[in-house]
């Protein structure tokens, strides 16, 4: 079945399991959204399952407390944890400080959230992830609903004294409708190209009525495990770069493979 995964599928999934190294006995840990952070969450299920890790799961996204739910994680909510030892979660791009995008499949919020509220993050991402400057990605931010376009024109005039390449924002759409956020909010993609100052981006766009948060992660990532498609697995910390290099061979699993 393993055979059947693609290069970035297998790099996705490498990273995934060597963060669970990072896992241990009794924490309580925030569970990414996406689609290397769901691979995530079934690798922490099988130790779940089998080895009888015991973890306390804060999900970002209801996506993931299902999923997480399916495989045998005990869920948590993060008012009831309040302060998580780690979250591990993906990321749409990564920089060389580890300053992220997030928010390719619309769980910013929550995902800053939890983030925040841990000891230690970490990112788990293939390696076509890792970029020079932050922005090629479009950049999501969250909107209230209420006077959304109104928002969006804000956003777009505050982008003109910005050192961005691209200034346009566009509503996420799902089908014909607006795209909903788990908080019942829109998000409007920003395609700005090139971003020169994150910092500065993030908190002007989060200065704006309207906005309730960005993509933007900074300062906020601990390390980042990169994958690739070949089984290689290198992990990067924030304050002293390459700290382990290492394979993993892709053994089938039929708890971890049998729903793809
Ligand atoms: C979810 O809102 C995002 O922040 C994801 O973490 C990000 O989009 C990475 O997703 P993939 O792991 O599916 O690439």
């Amino acid at each position: 079945m393993t055979g059947e995964l693609s290069p970035i599928d297998k790099a996705k999934f490498v990273a995934a399991k060597k963060a669970v190294e990072f896992v241990e006995d009794g924490m309580r840990v925030g569970l990414g959204t996406g689609s290397t952070a769901a691979w995530l969450v079934r690798c922490l299920g099988e130790q779940v399952r089998e080895q009888g890790l015991r973890i306390k799961g804060v999900p970002t996204s209801t996506r993931t407390a299902e999923l997480a739910r399916e495989v045998g994680i005990d869920v948590m909510s993060l008012d009831e944890a309040r302060w998580l030892d780690l979250t591990i979660d993906g990321a749409d791009e990564f920089d060389a400080d580890l300053n992220l995008i997030k928010g390719g499949g619309g769980a910013l919020l929550q995902e800053k959230i939890v983030a925040t509220a841990s000891d230690q993050m970490v990112v788990i991402a293939d390696a076509a992830k890792e970029v020079e400057h932050l922005g090629n990605f479009p950049l999501p931010v969250e909107v209230v609903p209420y006077g959304w376009q109104t928002t969006q024109a804000l956003v777009e005039e505050a982008l003109v004294s910005m050192d961005v390449m691209g200034r346009k924002a566009t509503l996420r759409m799902n089908g014909a409708r607006p795209y909903i956020t788990d908080e019942g909010n829109h998000i409007l993609d920003l395609h700005l190209g090139r971003i020169g100052n994150a910092r500065q981006l993030a908190m002007v766009v989060n200065q704006i009525p309207g906005v309730v948060e960005n993509g933007l992660f900074i300062d906020i990532c601990d390390q980042v495990v990169i994958g690739y498609g070949d089984g290689r697995i290198e992990v990067r910390d924030i304050n002293e770069g390459t700290v382990n290099e290492d394979r993993l061979e892709f053994v089938e699993s039929d708890n971890l493979f049998s729903d793809i």
